[in-house]
């Protein structure tokens, strides 16, 4: 029996166009995907903005079920990945497409440790940065000024290239972030150390200074790990795409990186962590909740519940759940439940889980209501909030950078509805107004 592919033709209402056949693609999971390519040869194009119903390629890492809460990395559940493997070895998995064997992963973690150093200078941008500049503005910078240090990993068409920049950015982005919040507060630069896994190496480079001895708490190392890997990718949200949409220029690794920071930023994003505990300061008490609830379901108001709902997520998120536990056990470990702000963050996310409002729309804590939390009860600054994310993300990034650039692909270049002005004649100065 011959299998037939599937189609689906759209018809015109207005009977001025002939009906047109579209290919319909099946993924191996999810839902199949209507091949809209062909439009432009019909002089139409498909009109979607905020890619809502778009599909912008294909890939093979991670698969997101919304309705089902279900986030696999390469086919493998989060929930297996945060129990029994690590940030390196997802890293590994992601750029690599397999999870790491034991040499595998040696060799893995013993490349990124040899590149977690910076040039020495590189330590000059920083001074160039105010004091009180957000780690965010400066990840932006520095990240992007890699490719005026690495220009012998530059090249996006050269597979070796690419490979040693997949390391250098996995691998120092860490080191500058941390450089970061160190010049915020003016104490020296801390280099890494190769006796340290990942996690470990980054509250180290946050945290210590050449005046004491600093051993980073085993437990909080595994929390920020589980965070890291949690973080690590998440399908064609807006920072991936952009990466993707940067690199389809041929841009260099460090420069893409640097867009898809700039893309994390904002506060419906990855910003969203800290703008989750800025509000939970905001709201200050918990008689206030009520207030800032209302606020929430107000449409004249712009006021959003930060680390509340998703859009891809319907359910809860896979991510938010883990994180949730996380949450309660880092808590519990640091003696930290009956701290007014903790205490504020519970009682917010009970209200809303049995709010009306935020049941019908199908509104959940997001995994960045929980590592906000998680973050600032290890002692972690708001401030560092997304920068961690970033880092955590840049194994997404990098792998996504990669599928993309090593695939046949075009330059992204989308079209519009030019809803603007039609043609018009040039009007001298004099006669305006
Ligand atoms: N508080 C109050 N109402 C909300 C919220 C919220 N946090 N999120 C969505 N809504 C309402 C929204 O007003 C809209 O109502 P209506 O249908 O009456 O107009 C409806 O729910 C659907 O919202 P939307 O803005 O159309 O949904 P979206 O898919 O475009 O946005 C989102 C998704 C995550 C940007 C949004 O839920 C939001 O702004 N959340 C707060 C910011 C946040 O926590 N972001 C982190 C997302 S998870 C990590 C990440 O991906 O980076």
């Amino acid at each position: 029996m011959t299998q037939t592919t599937p189609t689906a033709t759209i018809t015109f209402s207005d009977g001025r166009r002939e009906a047109i056949e579209l290919p319909v693609m099946e993924g191996s999971m999810g839902p199949d995907v209507i091949d809209t390519r062909g439009l432009g040869q019909h002089g139409l194009f498909a009109y979607d903005p905020g890619f809502v119903s778009t599909a912008s390629c294909a890939s093979g890492i991670t698969y997101i079920d919304g309705d089902a809460g279900l986030l696999y990395y390469r086919g493998y559940p989060i929930e297996q990945l945060a129990e029994h493997s690590d940030f390196m070895e997802v890293a590994s998995l992601l750029i690599n497409g397999e999870l790491p064997t034991a040499s595998e992963k040696e060799a893995f973690v013993g490349t990124v440790k040899r590149h977690m150093l910076l040039h020495d200078l590189m330590s000059n941008f920083y001074r160039g940065f105010r004091r009180d500049a957000h780690p965010m503005a400066v990840m932006v910078g520095v990240v992007g000024a890699m490719s005026a240090f690495y220009r012998d990993s530059s090249d996006a068409f050269d597979p070796a290239q690419r490979e040693v920049a997949a390391y250098r950015l996995l691998a120092k982005v860490p080191t500058i972030a941390a450089w970061s919040y160190k010049y915020n507060i003016g104490q020296p630069f801390m280099y890494p150390q190769n006796r340290f896994g990942y996690a470990e190496n980054f509250l180290y480079m946050l945290h210590a200074t050449p005046c004491e001895d600093y051993r980073p708490n085993p437990v909080l190392a595994r929390a920020l790990d589980r965070i890291l890997v949690l973080h690590a990718d998440h399908e064609q949200n807006a920072s991936t795409s952009t990466v993707r949409v940067a690199g389809s220029s041929g841009a260099n690794p460090f420069a893409c990186i640097a867009a898809g920071i700039a893309s994390l930023w904002g506060p419906l994003h990855g910003g969203a962590n800290e703008a989750t505990l800025q509000m939970l300061e905001e709201i200050g008490d918990v008689s206030r909740i009520g207030e800032y609830i209302n606020r929430a379901k107000d449409k004249t108001d712009a006021f959003r519940l930060m680390g509340f709902g998703h859009r891809v997520y319907k359910n809860m998120d896979p991510r938010a759940a883990i994180m949730r536990q996380t949450c309660h056990e880092v808590l519990d470990e640091l003696g930290l439940n009956d701290d007014p702000l903790f205490k504020l963050a519970r009682k917010l996310e009970k209200i809303a889980l049995e709010d009306e409002y935020f049941i019908q729309k199908r509104l959940y804590p997001n995994v960045d209501f929980y590592s906000g939390i998680v973050m600032r009860a290890m002692g972690i600054p708001n401030s560092m909030f997304t920068a961690i994310f970033a880092l955590a993300r840049t194994a997404g990034w990098i792998a996504q950078w990669q599928e993309m650039i090593s695939v046949e692909h075009r330059i992204a270049r989308p079209r519009q509805l030019y809803v603007g002005p039609g043609r018009r004649d040039f009007v001298p100065i004099e006669q305006r107004g």
